[in-house]
């Protein structure tokens, strides 16, 4: 028998899988530029893509999303995504670890990731409704303890619980759980939103209280109203049908979210949601992200083995070089620096909210 956290998980991925759950308006890549340069004066095959993150060192700035455990069916997801995480040398989250903290037999289905991934950055995985709702501290270090994880991902999602028909939507004191779970656990605490961005008011809250990072995941992926949507169809619920309907758009775009969470604090700042080719990877960094995340894309691949997993990341990373090559960058950190055009809905975003775009435009290339 599947407990219903199970049921819950595999309905999401097969969900994922087989409906359009993605939003219809743009995270915002649309509107980036970086500037070519046309005298690139370096050789691509000397580009060096790796980079340093939560005192790791990666060989790409790429994290595979957090996004399963607790079935079977997501040991075997888990299984193929971290052999190839490993295999490329890329960080890599697992999905909410809440069904294997009320259920003992199933943390074989996350604790596979460390198995697989032995050496490379392994993210540990819960979300904020569980930590209002007991001792925060011992759920966090079970969870990080149960896949000997090197960071831990708090995530942070709003939209989806008030969607989901047996969304639990208390979210009292969650800035204060957060703080508690900061200064007790010895890993970097990293918080996520789950596709609806993290604007600056926020960021700055959680800069407060010392976390280490803050995964955007911004609206223009994945959309959690469109997942719960489609479930809660499935289960006749129609008030929780119209509520996924209605906010199915909704969030802050994620090229947006990303450049006020960057401008406002100084915390590691990771780009996700609508994160689909390694060219949006490039402007993500160049706009402030140290890495960059992506979900959805790699579902399908995962089903059909690691070697799909590894072609589909492999591309990736062709691409995000492709975009160095083209601007000049031979590392990491110069791609930080190239000049970048922000424009359209993006920059009418930003500058309503108060926020510079041009300082990206006008720096100098090293
Ligand atoms: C099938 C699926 C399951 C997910 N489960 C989780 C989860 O358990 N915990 C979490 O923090 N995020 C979860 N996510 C959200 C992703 O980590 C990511 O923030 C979001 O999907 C946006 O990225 P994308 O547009 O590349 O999918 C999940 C996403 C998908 C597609």
């Amino acid at each position: 028998m599947r407990t219903k956290t199970e049921a819950r998980k595999l309905s999401h991925i097969k969900i994922s899988l087989k409906r359009h759950v993605e939003s219809s308006k743009s995270a915002g890549f649309d509107d980036v530029f970086i500037v070519h340069r046309a005298l690139p004066e370096i050789d691509k095959n000397e580009i060096e893509t790796s980079t340093n993150l939560f005192n790791h060192k990666l060989n790409a700035p790429i994290i595979i999303g957090s996004m399963t455990g607790g079935t079977p069916e997501s040991r075997r997801i888990n299984a193929v995504l971290a052999e190839a995480a490993e295999r490329l040398g890329l960080g890599i989250g697992v999905g909410s670890q809440r069904a294997a903290v009320e259920d003992r037999n199933l943390v074989y289905t996350y604790h596979v990731v460390r198995e697989k991934a032995p050496s490379t950055l392994v993210f540990a995985n819960i979300g904020c409704s569980q930590l209002v709702k007991g001792n925060a501290v011992e759920i966090v270090q079970t969870a990080i303890d149960m896949i000997d994880a090197d960071a831990l991902y708090i995530h942070l999602n709003p939209l989806q619980e008030s969607v989901q028909h047996e969304g639990e939507t208390s979210f009292q004191r969650v800035l204060a759980k957060i703080g508690e779970v900061v200064r007790a656990v010895k890993v970097p605490v990293v918080v996520k939103e789950t596709g609806a961005g993290i604007s600056s008011e926020v960021a700055k809250k959680l800069a407060d209280i010392g976390i280490s990072g803050i995964d955007v995941s911004g609206a223009g992926g994945t959309s959690w109203a469109g997942v719960e949507y489609y479930r809660a169809r499935q289960i006749s619920d129609r008030l929780r049908a119209r509520l996924g309907e209605t906010f199915w758009e909704w969030g802050i775009p994620t090229v947006a979210s990303l450049i006020e969470v960057a401008q406002s604090t100084t915390v590691t700042v990771i780009a996700s949601g609508g994160v689909r080719t390694g060219l949006d990877i490039a402007k993500s960094l160049a706009l402030g992200a140290s890495a960059s995340s992506f979900a959805l894309p790699l579902i399908r691949p995962a089903l059909l083995g690691t070697r799909e997993v590894e072609k589909f990341l492999k591309t990736t990373i062709e691409e995000l070089k492709t975009a160095m090559f083209l601007t000049g960058a031979k590392t990491i950190q110069d791609l930080k620096m190239v000049p970048t055009v922000v424009t359209g809905p993006t920059r009418e975003w930003l500058s309503q909210r108060g926020f510079d775009t041009s300082m990206y435009a006008t720096r100098l290339s090293f």
